[in-house]
């Protein structure tokens, strides 16, 4: 067996050099023998994949690249040392192989086993060289994952036929692999265009709710982002972040119900005004998801479920920012509206929108108050203790004011 082995000598080895490039129809008729029709054209396309050639027998070798170059196969590489096999597939990902078994040091079926567990050669066709005896042997080279058997001493008229439907059966299944992976990268780029239109929906919905107070839409994007805020400093699991953030925005969308004689108003409200503009939260409710109660038992209910109640509806989203609606006006002492709940059975998503919602409305300009300066904004949360707000969720609140004023300061709050 000879190791002298090096790739750039025996590539393209010149022992056919003179043979005339073979005409499409010719060659397909050469590489297959019975092609006809519409499948020449497929047959010869195949004339230039890669063929590699293990074996140790030099004479083997010789008849093997003499039969696929009159047969019009341009690139046949080899190597008679099957140590450098792996390393050689490895490195020149060749189209098909035709394997050897029987060699030293390193046999074909070890070969086999080493390359079938390589990902990248999932779809390599290996044609094994094998004496018809070798049954055994040819057992466990199927099950290793060969792909089919050449007889030794090698037929001309038997290896053409397979080597070329090896070669196209690869060709179509890394033409299959290929469309799964563009397949794959549109459903990636549709996914996230559909998650922007999402996005932009909800941020419409929400400033619709808005528009009134504040035409910018701004007010409800800083309040989502600082319920994002509160609860990663809450470490809050109930639902991803960027869902809270979102459904947070829809807080106040049942306002698109309020008539402008009571949202507008710039004086105090009548107790039948007041009455009706309650009303927003239910209003948000019912819009978001049609045919769930705002009731105060259903509420409770899904604060008893816990996180696992956004895995029971259809939208998460929406199931979300209903229960945000819903309770974003409760008070931690039970004086809340509309359903008059307290302490934890407020869902900590309502207390959390209510303290993010009150800090901003606080800060921003309304028909019937000015914007506050900030220390003001702050003395009337903190007034708020125990009474409007969680005091858990209000800590959280000034644990994390840098980051809230740095948001406040992006999203156009000029608060001082
Ligand atoms: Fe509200």
């Amino acid at each position: 067996m000879s190791t002298n082995f090096s790739f750039s000598c025996f590539a393209g080895v010149p022992d056919d050099v003179a043979t005339p490039a073979p005409s499409v129809k010719r060659a397909a008729q050469l590489a297959g023998s019975t092609i006809a029709g519409r499948n020449n054209q497929a047959a010869a396309s195949v004339l230039g994949r890669k063929i590699m050639i293990v074996d140790d027998e030099e004479s083997n070798i010789l008849m093997l690249r003499k039969y696929l170059k009159e047969a019009g196969y341009k690139n046949i590489i080899h190597t008679d040392d099957s140590r450098l096999a792996v390393d050689l597939i490895c490195g020149e990902h060749p189209d098909v192989l035709l394997l050897d078994v029987m060699m030293p040091n390193v046999t074909g079926l070890d070969i086999l086993a080493e390359i079938m567990d390589l990902p990248a050669f999932e779809r390599l066709p290996v044609l094994v060289l094998s004496a018809s005896t070798e049954r055994e042997i040819k057992q466990t080279a199927l099950e290793l994952g060969a792909t089919d058997f050449l007889a030794k001493p090698i037929d001309r008229q038997d290896l053409l036929p397979r080597v070329r439907n090896a070669l196209m059966a690869k060709s179509f299944r890394d033409q299959l692999a290929r469309y799964a992976e563009h397949l794959e990268d549109e459903v990636v780029k549709r996914t996230a265009d559909l998650e922007d239109s999402r996005r932009e929906v909800v941020y419409c919905l929400a400033r619709a709710g808005e528009f009134r107070d504040d035409c910018t839409g701004q007010h409800v994007a800083r309040v989502g982002r600082y319920v994002g805020v509160l609860a990663r400093q809450l470490n809050y699991r109930g639902a991803p972040i960027e869902l809270l953030e979102l459904a947070a925005q829809l807080h106040d969308v049942g306002k698109i119900g309020i008539p402008d004689s009571v949202l507008k108003k710039a004086g105090k409200l009548e107790t039948e005004e007041f009455d009706l503009m309650k009303r927003h939260c239910e209003m948000g409710t019912k819009i978001m998801t049609p045919g769930a109660s705002p009731e105060a038992d259903v509420v409770r209910q899904n604060v008893a479920m816990g996180p696992s109640f956004l895995r029971e509806c259809k939208s998460p989203l929406m199931t979300l920012a209903a229960r945000i609606a819903a309770t974003h006006h409760e008070r931690w002492d039970g004086s809340g509206y509309p359903l008059g709940l307290s302490g934890e059975s407020i869902p900590i998503e309502g207390r959390m929108t209510a303290v993010a919602d009150v800090f901003d409305s606080l800060g921003s300009a309304r028909p019937y108050k000015p914007a506050f300066p900030l220390t003001k904004c702050l003395r009337i949360l903190e007034e708020g203790r125990g009474k409007h707000f969680d005091p858990k969720v209000l800590d959280a609140f000034f644990a994390c004011l840098g980051e809230i004023l740095r948001l406040s300061a992006e999203l156009n709050n000029s608060m001082q």
